[in-house]
This record gives C-alpha cells, sequence and structure tokens, in this order.
C-alpha cells in the first residue's frame, strides 16, 4: 500500500497542471486506491505553527463571538497546531481596525485561552489591506509584524494598486519583509505566471493557503497554487480560518494535489521562524 502511494504520488507530481481534467482524473484515483485524509489530518503537527486566521471575535468577517473564537482555536489543537498568529483584516474600506484595538482583543481571548487550560501558545499580528492608510500605518511605525520582521498583506482580487513597487519598497526600506497573503487567488494574475516572478524579484515572500489545493477557492486559484508550490516558491503555508468550517475542511477535504508534496518541495518557514 505504501509503495503504491509513494507510486502514485510521484507519478501525479510530473503532471503538468495544466488541464484540470487530467487533475480531478488523479484526484479520484489517489483517493479510490486509498484514504489520503490520513495524511492530512494532522497538519498542524508537522507546521507546528498557523500564520493566518480571522480568529479574533466580531472584529472582521471571522470568528463573530468569543465562543466562536475558542472553538476555533480547539478545532486547531486538534489540527496538532501547537502555536497559532491571528492576523484580522486592517482595511480602511470595510474593517477600520487598530493595533489597540486587536491587542485588546488579543489579550481578552488570551486570557480565556489559557484559563481553559488549551494547549496552544497565541500570538497577534494583522492582514494587511494595501491602501493609503497601510501607508500612513507604515510611516507611522504603527505596525503589528509576524513571524519576526514580516508584514503580512494582500491586494484586491481585482487589481493590484497603481503604487504597488513603491509600497513593496516602503517596506523594505523600514526593514520589514513583506508576505502576501494568498498570490494564488488574486483574479487578476490569471495566466500571467511571470507577474510571480517580478514578485519573488521585489523581495517578496508567499503565503499559501492549505485549502487551495483542495480547490476551495476553485481551479484556477488550485492551478496556480500547484504551479507556485512545483517552482519551490512557497514560503509559508496558512489556514486563513474565518470559521471552523474552514479548519475542518483541512481536516477532512479531498485534496487534489497532496500536502506531501507541498512541503517535501518547499522550504515552508512555518517550522523554523513562528
Ligand atoms: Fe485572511
Amino acid at each position: 500500500m505504501k509503495i503504491k502511494k509513494v507510486f502514485l504520488e510521484n507519478y501525479f507530481s510530473k503532471i503538468e497542471i495544466q488541464d484540470n481534467n487530467i487533475l480531478d482524473y488523479f484526484s479520484r484515483l489517489l483517493n479510490k486506491f486509498f484514504n489520503n485524509k490520513d495524511e492530512y489530518k494532522n497538519i498542524g503537527e508537522i507546521l507546528t505553527t498557523d500564520i493566518h486566521s480571522h480568529i479574533l471575535p466580531g472584529i472582521d468577517d471571522g470568528a463573530k463571538s468569543l465562543n466562536e473564537s475558542i472553538a476555533m482555536i480547539e478545532a486547531l489543537v486538534l489540527l496538532g497546531y501547537k502555536k497559532a498568529v491571528l492576523t484580522p483584516h486592517i482595511m480602511n474600506e470595510g474593517y477600520k481596525n487598530d493595533t489597540e484595538r486587536i491587542l485588546n482583543l488579543f489579550y481578552l481571548l488570551n486570557k480565556q485561552i489559557q484559563a481553559k487550560n488549551i494547549d496552544i501558545v497565541l500570538d497577534v499580528s494583522a492582514e494587511y489591506y494595501l491602501d493609503d492608510n497601510f501607508l500612513f500605518l507604515l510611516s507611522s511605525n504603527d505596525i503589528l509584524p509576524l513571524c519576526g520582521n514580516h508584514i503580512l498583506f494582500e491586494t484586491s482580487y481585482l487589481s493590484l494598486p497603481f503604487n504597488f513597487k513603491e509600497i513593496i519598497y516602503e517596506m523594505r526600506v523600514r526593514g520589514y519583509r513583506p508576505l502576501l497573503a494568498h498570490p494564488e487567488r488574486y483574479i487578476y494574475v490569471r495566466d500571467n505566471y511571470s507577474i510571480y516572478e517580478e514578485w519573488r524579484d521585489l523581495g517578496i515572500e508567499f503565503q499559501l493557503e492549505l485549502n487551495s489545493f483542495n480547490a476551495k477557492y476553485g481551479k484556477e486559484a488550485l492551478k496556480r497554487a500547484v504551479w507556485l508550490s512545483q517552482k519551490g516558491w512557497i514560503d509559508y503555508l496558512g489556514t486563513d480560518a474565518h470559521s471552523i468550517e474552514d479548519i475542518l475542511r483541512i481536516k477532512d477535504a479531498k485534496y487534489l494535489y497532496p500536502l506531501s508534496k507541498v512541503i517535501s518541495s518547499n522550504d515552508i518557514k512555518n517550522i523554523r521562524y513562528c
């Protein structure tokens, strides 16, 4: 069985991911031969730290209550995680959060987690949307960095800001390491994969979503995620959990591309730096 599994994974990984029908076919084949859920249900034990989640209650489009936050954290523990960095949105149009509000909620939640003896270490940062407010925060040195000196950031799904390169430069000149959340999900990338190379040249690191590999975000995002994995350009993996369902999906979903392959072909830094 083990031999079959290794053979299928190796065979599967050599396929050029250009034809989604082929991808689906081999995914079904893989799932037919063995119950591949076992490989993934404790992914947290391998990654140790989750670096992207929306668990703080009532502050963005993630957890709505303290109870939901606690349940999500318990679900991360079940997945094997030892640490989680909570990263609420900071976005001028939508979630006008600030450092003080985030830290106050974090202390409140962390107290509850410790009182309940839940075996996980929590840390806090943010997912910064590239807008004018972000530039203001950057120039005011009002940033909650992630894993040392990273800034986790996102852009609109539809277009890049016109001053993208300048913003990246501003981050780097201040000593931060820009870490782009879910590069596989931006619709504007389409099939123009050379943009990823340009971003790497700018010194941007990539955090991909675990759920992209089970096609939660669609086949195009899956295709881009597999391409990035095969290039070895994945620096971090995150749950980007907005709900318990997002976490359970990581445990139970059928993966269309094996996470074991993602981990073996990339230098995933969750394990070392967070
Ligand atoms: Fe997010």
